[in-house]
Parts: structure tokens; sequence; C-alpha cells
């Protein structure tokens, strides 16, 4: 009887990049790209629900201060007081934050598998048919939303960018007067506006992506995640660019 000299293949891992040692399963998951994209589109969905619900909280400025500050002391109050002030909120901004580390870790590290993997740049003109602006410019537009997301802290949060009430100081929970003030400068009320527009930009391609990551294609839906991709980065555009537009025409105002 003739015996097999065939090679034993090696155990497939998802892709050629899997280190061999053993490590928890979630670590040797986001060693591959797969796994990667499975990081990129779950920290995604956490973030989308975050820009959705603060563009919404933030609507209360056109009901006046009072309702918007009223919000925010209520966002500092969740379930107090069985839980200390604040602390639920804190954990929310933990929870946020690892997200935002989480998506920007693995968008470089995919970054780097694919530099890895065409070490040698396209000699000819890239042929773009398929690729969307959205698509091409996804690194871009993320880098600005980033530096928005800093210049943001600093001006409503920390108010180091910001200009003073009038007594000179910055009072963080006059949250209202905080956002007209800022608003109030052009400049300011731009960057805010065309940063939104990237970060549509952004959404748009992004949303999209997930479904794609995730596994979720069917031609049954295909055509609905390009609609609900767009609606969503539209609905989050819009409201969040009316606020500098509302004080820059007076609308809102102090
Ligand atoms: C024009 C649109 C926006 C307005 C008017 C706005 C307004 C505000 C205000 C007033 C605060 C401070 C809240 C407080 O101190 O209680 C804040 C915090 C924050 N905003 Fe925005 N925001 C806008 C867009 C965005 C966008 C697009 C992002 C993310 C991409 C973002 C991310 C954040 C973060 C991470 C915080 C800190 C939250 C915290 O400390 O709990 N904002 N925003």
């Amino acid at each position: 009887m003739a015996t097999s000299s065939a090679p034993v293949r090696e155990p497939v891992t998802g892709t050629a990049t899997a280190p061999r040692v053993r490590r928890p399963f979630l670590l040797d998951l986001y060693a591959t790209a797969v796994g990667k994209k499975y990081a990129m589109a779950i920290s995604g969905i956490a973030l989308m629900g975050f820009v959705l619900f603060h563009m919404i909280g933030n609507l209360k400025m056109y009901f006046g201060a009072a309702d918007l500050n009223e919000y925010a002391e209520f966002l500092k109050k969740l379930l107090y007081p069985l839980a200390p002030k604040e602390s639920v909120l804190w954990i929310l901004r933990l929870g946020l934050i690892g997200m935002l580390v989480l998506h920007l870790h693995a968008a470089w590290s995919l970054t780097m598998l694919n530099r890895r993997a065409r070490p040698v740049r396209y000699q000819s003109a890239r042929d773009y048919q398929e690729a969307s602006l959205a698509s091409r410019s996804m690194r871009l537009s993320g880098i600005v939303v980033l530096a928005f997301i800093v210049w943001h802290l600093l001006d409503l949060t920390f108010g180091v960018v910001n200009t003073v009430g009038a007594d000179g100081e910055f009072v963080r929970a006059e949250v209202y007067a905080n956002v007209v003030r800022s608003f109030e400068r052009w400049p300011v009320a731009l960057f805010y506006v065309v940063a939104n527009l990237l970060l549509g930009l952004h959404l748009s391609h992004g949303v999209w992506s997930i479904f794609q990551s995730l596994g979720w294609n069917n031609p049954r839906f295909n055509a609905w995640r390009t609609a609900f991709a767009r609606g969503f980065a539209a609905v989050v555009v819009i409201g969040n660019v009316s606020f500098p537009i509302a004080v820059t025409l007076g609308i809102v105002s102090v």
C-alpha cells in the first residue's frame, strides 16, 4: 500500500499575518485583518451612537439656555443618588474613549497591513471608477474629525480656546452661553461647519463599510445599506451644522 508523502498543512488562521503564539482568543482575532475590521465596525457603531445622541441632545439649544443647561446637568446626575454624581457619565466617557482608541488603532494597523501587502506603489494612475470620494478620503476626513474633537474639547469642555463670559471667566455649567460665545466668532463657526461636513463624508462611507465588515452583505438589502448610510450621515450633519449657522444668523443668541 502506497503511503502519502504530501506535506501536512498548518491550520488556517484567517490571514498570513497571524502570529503563532497562543494568546487570548480576542487578541488572536485582533491580530488578523478580519479581526481588525470587526473592531473598526463595532467601535464605529458605538461612535455612531454617540454622534447621533450628542446631536439630538444639542437640539435643546433651540428651546433656550435653561433647557440646554438642565440637560447637561441631567447627564451629570444619571442614576444619582443611587450612584455618585458624574460616576455614570464617567463610565460612559471611558467607554467612548476606549472605542475611539480602538477605532484609531485598528485603522492605523489596517493601513500598515495594506502597505506591507503592497510595498511597491501603483505604477500607473489608479482606476477609481468604483471608489467613491468618501471612501478615498477616509484617512483625511478621519484626521480632520480627530483634530476637530481636540479643538472642540478645548473650546466647550475646558474653555481654553473659548471667549470668556461677562465676568472674564469660562463657566462650565453655562453650556448654552459657552456655545453661543464660541460660534459668535465666524472663523470658529466656519470651522465647525467644515469639520462636520467632513464628518458626514466619513460617516457616509464608514456606516456602509460596517455592513461589509460584519458580512451583512445580501443582494436583497444592499441598496438599503447605501440609503441608510447616507441618511444617517445627513441627519447628523444637518443637525450639527445648524447650530453654528443659527448663532451666526442671530436665531440663537445670549
Ligand atoms: C455643532 C455641533 C456640536 C455642538 C454644538 C456640540 C456641543 C458640545 C458641548 C456644549 C459640549 C460640552 C458639554 C458639557 O460640558 O456639558 C460638548 C462636548 C463634547 N462633544 Fe460636542 N458638539 C458638537 C459636535 C460634536 C461632534 C461632531 C463630536 C464628535 C465627533 C463631538 C464630541 C464631543 C465630545 C467627545 C464631548 C465631551 C463629552 C463629555 O465630556 O462628556 N461634538 N459638545
